[in-house]
């Protein structure tokens, strides 16, 4: 974990009580797995979801556990809530378990933005969980957001970055459960002869890329677009310009991103290579001539970023490219939350 000077937020304790919002979705799915990976210390877990799920079973260290319904759910007690159950419910809920005394790590872009809570990646700026002293309410970032800027961090502390143009490769896992459904179920459809529907994304999305992620807003980008350029300012903490294009591809498990790095000052790739060979939660794939750089099928259900095809830009001056690839429901999003509840607890 990067050094942080943080006070302990909550007393140490065997084990805490965690309840997991929204966990059976695809991301609430994947922080029960990291939690008992990781062997994070819990005296109680506690699905809880929809009334739609309420009742269900999901396994957890070899036992079951109902799934309760969030509406008639009291926080009272609860130490750390892992919220991932989309925004609305996040701007209903989050509240009132804040104010149970509950820390709410919020997975959904309700409170990202909110000057006054953090928006956290513990390898970045861990410092900003100060402001969740008292708000008790922690961002989590947009998921091409994280592993853009876990990249871009290292770089940034040795040499300056002025703008940084990138587009994404998105999987539709991002999407959630019933996304990850429509590419399985259209490509099958397809691939049978038959036509595909579309419910989830705006087009289809078997055999096709998408430039189109969330909604379009007046000043033509998308909503996931100026989500990577608002909150990539926000968590580094630097006059940066960002420009992005968000693309939805065809693959399940991991997002990829063509980062385009313009520096105040010189940048070779070497020493690019070298400064991200070093950083935390950082793994460098690139070695053109055996054919080796990150692919999605690899970093799918892996931790680290993998940054590849590390090169200098030769159209521009102090540019550099990168390759940023990591399993955007891990590192995208339950396991920035977990490493972030770590945050919580470290003494
Ligand atoms: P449920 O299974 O009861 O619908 P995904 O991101 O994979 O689509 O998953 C969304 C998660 O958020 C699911 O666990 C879902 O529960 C939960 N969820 C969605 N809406 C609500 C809500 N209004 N209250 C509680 N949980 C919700």
């Amino acid at each position: 974990m990067t050094e942080h000077n943080l006070e302990a937020f909550l007393p140490k304790k065997e084990g805490y009580v965690v309840a997991v919002v929204g966990a059976t979705g695809a991301v609430g799915q994947t922080m029960l797995e990291i939690l008992q990976e990781r062997k994070f210390p819990i005296s109680k877990i506690i699905p809880v979801a929809s009334s739609r799920s309420a009742g269900s079973l999901i396994e957890f260290n070899d036992e079951s556990y109902e799934v309760e319904d969030l509406d008639g759910f009291d926080p009272e007690g609860v130490d750390i809530a892992l919220f991932s159950a989309g925004g609305g419910t996040s701007k209903q809920h989050a509240p009132r378990f804040a104010e149970a005394g509950c820390y709410v790590i919020d997975n959904s872009s309700a409170w990202r933005m909110n000057e006054d809570i953090g928006l956290l990646v513990p390898e970045v700026n861990p410092n900003d969980l100060e402001m969740a002293r008292h708000n008790r309410i922690i961002a989590n970032p947009n998921c091409s957001t994280i592993q853009m800027v876990v990249a871009l961090n290292p770089l940034h502390a040795v040499v300056p970055i002025k703008r940084v143009n990138v587009s994404t490769y998105q999987a539709v896992s991002g999407g959630g459960g019933k996304a990850i459904e429509e590419l399985a179920k259209q490509t099958a459809s397809l691939l049978n002869g038959e036509t595909a529907k579309v419910n989830v994304f705006p087009a289809r999305i078997a055999f096709n890329v998408i430039p189109h992620i969330d909604v379009f807003l007046e000043n033509g980008y998308t909503k996931e677009e100026q989500k990577m350029i608002d909150e990539t300012v926000k968590i580094m903490h630097a006059d940066i310009a960002v420009t992005a294009t968000t693309v939805r591809v065809p693959v399940f498990y991991g997002h990829s991103e063509a980062v385009n790095i313009t520096f105040e000052d010189e940048m070779t790739a070497d020493h690019a290579r070298q400064i991200l060979a070093d950083a935390e939660g950082i793994c460098v794939i690139d070695d053109p001539a055996s054919e080796d750089y990150p692919l999605a099928s690899d970093a799918a259900g892996t931790d680290p970023v993998w940054v590849g095809r590390i090169r200098e830009d030769a159209s521009c001056a102090n540019s550099l490219h990168l390759w940023v690839v990591a399993d955007n429901i891990r590192k995208g999003a339950a396991l920035n939350a977990i490493q972030i509840a770590e945050l919580l607890i470290a003494q």
